[in-house]
């Protein structure tokens, strides 16, 4: 039996030599390009890439925290579901991260928001997480540009097309995995008239040792995608995430991106339109699968067909599922918590399935609930 995970591959493996060519362009060439790309997004804002995501937001307050203008202030308002990356960003950054609470598609409660904002709120942070992004926001923005000069920053880790509101002062990019398939890598926005006259950030460069240890990342995963599904033990095993987080988990260090994360950038932000086609005919296909099986239930958020994870409700109990999941391959997201420890979430029967544009869903799901529903969970349930 051919594993899963290649005939699901939407493109063959050959076609990623000319994406990988690229990495013999100079450093600086792909920086620009992929800075124009971005820019095309983000007409007012000036781009720095960095290391990751949680870097992004660690290099902002860093560079926040030195205003004498805010010296007294020493808060960061998050929303109350986020990946825990976010309050490490804050907490390392020596500021208190303050939640407040978002509904339940995910969106800011503006109500609260406003109970929580106060004379030491350096930021508030939105984070429109699993197709979230909507009206919402903007009415949050609004209300706190209206109530406090803090820093307004949208972490559009996960929605990398979404023009934020007005009011915003930074973006965050997150190229690992989320939108964009890639080996870290993030980038930092800064609105243009405060970056060029108070707002400066120089990512530090990195080493050739550092350079190498992402490359590295690179083909530990193609092993994982291409090469281990052949030897492993169930044929049908499906790598689906390929994210290098455990591999990097709290990197907060001020520096640039790397050579491979840019290759990758650049290929991902070329690939944005088609992504969202793969992505929609994905989660059609996840649908059925969900209404056929009723071991979860897709929480239906405005973008949610295009978004790089599918939040779903888990009916029943979590373990069964978890362990479906498991034995199909599908590596979910776990609901978000502190440390890791799903006990300590604020939403512990939600988890979120990757949406990778690399695969082809309607292969996989439409195969699985013939074998599965009936010979396999159903016994266990
Ligand atoms: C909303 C959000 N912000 C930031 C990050 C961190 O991004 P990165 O993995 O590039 O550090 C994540 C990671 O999952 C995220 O979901």
């Amino acid at each position: 039996m051919i594993p899963v995970s290649l005939y699901a591959f939407y493109f063959h493996p050959l076609k990623l030599l000319p994406i990988l060519l690229r990495y013999f362009l100079p450093k600086n060439l792909l920086l620009r390009k992929v800075t124009l790309k971005i820019e095309e997004i983000y007409e007012n804002f000036d781009v720095i890439l960095v290391a990751s995501g949680r870097s992004a937001i660690y290099d902002f307050l860093n560079c926040i925290i030195k205003l004498k203008k805010f010296k007294n202030r020493n808060e960061v308002l998050i929303p109350d579901y986020i990946c825990n990356v976010v309050d490490r960003a804050v907490i390392k950054s020596n500021l208190i991260p303050v939640k407040y609470k978002t509904d339940e598609y995910f969106r800011p409660m503006k109500e609260d928001i406003y109970t929580k904002i106060s004379e030491k709120t350096l930021a508030v942070i939105f984070a429109p997480i699993f197709g979230s992004y909507d009206d919402t926001f903007v009415q949050a923005a609004e209300l706190c540009a209206r109530t406090t000069d803090a820093f307004i920053v949208f972490d559009n880790a996960q929605c990398i097309s979404c023009k934020p509101p007005k009011e915003t002062d930074a973006i965050i990019l997150s190229f690992n995995n989320k939108d964009i398939w890639g080996v870290m890598g993030g980038a930092l926005l800064i609105k243009r008239e405060k970056s060029r006259a108070y707002l400066k950030f120089n990512p530090e460069k990195l080493s050739f040792h550092e350079e190498f240890r992402y490359l590295l990342e690179f083909f530990k995963i193609l092993y994982k995608i291409l090469i281990s599904p052949l030897s492993a033990s169930r044929s049908n095993r499906l790598y689906f995430e390929h994210s290098t987080c455990s591999r990097f988990p709290y990197m907060l260090n001020k520096k640039a991106i790397s050579k491979i994360s840019l290759v990758f950038a650049l290929h991902g932000l070329n690939e944005l339109q088609n992504y969202k086609i793969k992505r929609e005919k994905n989660y059609k296909a996840f649908k059925e699968w969900c209404e056929i099986l009723k071991i979860v239930k897709i929480i239906e958020t405005k973008n949610v067909s295009t978004a790089p994870f599918i939040p779903v409700r888990v009916i029943g109990d979590i373990r069964n599922v978890l362990l479906t999941f498991n034995e199909l391959g599908v590596q979910v997201k776990m609901p978000y918590a502190l440390d890791d420890d799903p006990e300590s979430s604020a939403r512990r029967d939600v988890i979120a399935i990757p949406n990778n544009p690399n695969f082809d869903y309607t292969k996989i799901f439409r195969v699985i609930p013939e074998l599965y529903q009936y010979s396999h969970i159903k016994k266990r349930v």
